[in-house]
């Protein structure tokens, strides 16, 4: 297998001229939130795929703009969807084969130190592109600055591993109700609930499109707070009765936010952005209290 690995490797820096394949790195590097060696990869993999190209290439570059040739413009085309699609995708291939959600059991089971918890709870939250992005200190001083303190009773819809970074005790939250689609989140955030004292914390798999406000409300009281991050501009691409349904989150309060910057590319989404979470707003009936600001999120808190 080693083998094989080096001799790739020899053959793949004699696929591509190295000042086509620098430039066209940089080229990616510059629009996605890539880094070269993911570009390098993307692009080898794409101009293997096209039959007679690199041939082609070797036998007209530099005397030919050889960038002009359809199959070189459909390998580019091929490249940059391949890392699109790696970056689209909201949970990221943990670093190496650890089990990270295991780790973390295992930490709760033997009773370790808090900060133990804490850093695997911070590497978990680096495999979420979503959470990875998010200042959680600056994040949650915003937050408060708007909401106040005590928070006692929290819903968190669309949660993703967010919860891992809340500060529960410092917020007072004695309620903390998590929902999210994605298995994978449910069972780590399950793993996590028993590490925390005065908090209890429910984490319910469930796709919104068929959810039920009492399946997660408490009875009589209701919530005083619901979070709904990065969430209404996903969901207002798929389907929009879950709109209907969040609209109707049994919260005194709500925050909503969204992305500034693309999850893929270097590219302000912010306005794009801002027209679903004021659409929400306006099926909502509710008000605007205060404005949301971190930087790379931004949002409303409704009351
Ligand atoms: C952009 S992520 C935001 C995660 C988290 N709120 C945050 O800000 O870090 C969107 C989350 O919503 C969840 N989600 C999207 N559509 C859903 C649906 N129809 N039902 C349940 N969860 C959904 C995804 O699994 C994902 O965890």
């Amino acid at each position: 297998m080693k083998v094989f690995a080096y001799k790739m490797h020899v053959n793949d820096d004699h696929l591509m001229p190295d000042d086509l394949l620098s430039q066209e790195i940089q080229a990616i590097c510059k629009r996605y939130k890539t880094g070269p060696e993911a570009a390098r990869a993307a692009l080898l993999d794409a101009f293997r795929a096209q039959p007679g190209l690199i041939e082609a290439i070797h036998a007209r570059h530099p005397a030919e703009d050889v960038t002009r040739l359809r199959a070189y413009k459909n390998a580019i085309k091929a490249a940059r969807k391949q890392i699109y699609y790696q970056l689209r995708q909201y949970r990221r291939e943990p670093p190496g084969d650890i089990d990270l959600a295991a780790r973390l059991a295992a930490q709760i089971a033997a009773g370790e130190p808090d900060e133990a918890i804490r850093e695997t709870g911070e590497k978990l939250l680096k495999t979420h592109t979503s959470t990875a992005e998010r200042d959680s200190e600056a994040f949650y001083e915003a937050l408060f600055e708007l909401a106040g303190k005590p928070i006692t009773r929290v819903i968190d819809v669309g949660c993703g591993l967010q919860p891992l970074a809340y500060p529960y005790d410092a917020a007072s939250t004695r309620l903390y109700t998590a929902i999210d689609g994605d298995h994978a989140v449910i069972r780590t955030l399950e793993v996590f609930a028993p590490h925390l004292k005065s908090t209890e914390f429910a984490a319910i798999q469930a796709d919104l499109a068929r959810f039920r406000w009492d399946e997660a409300a408490l009875s009589p009281a209701d919530y005083d707070l619901a979070l709904l991050l990065k969430l209404i501009p996903v969901v207002a691409r798929q389907n929009r009765d879950i709109l209907k349904c969040l609209a109707e989150v049994p919260a005194q309060r709500i925050l909503i936010t969204g992305n500034i910057e693309a999850l893929t590319r270097y590219e302000h989404i912010r306005a794009r952005e801002d027209k679903a979470l004021r659409a929400f707003i306006e099926l909502s009936g509710r008000r605007i209290a205060g404005e949301f600001e971190t930087p790379g999120e931004f949002g409303y808190f409704l009351t």
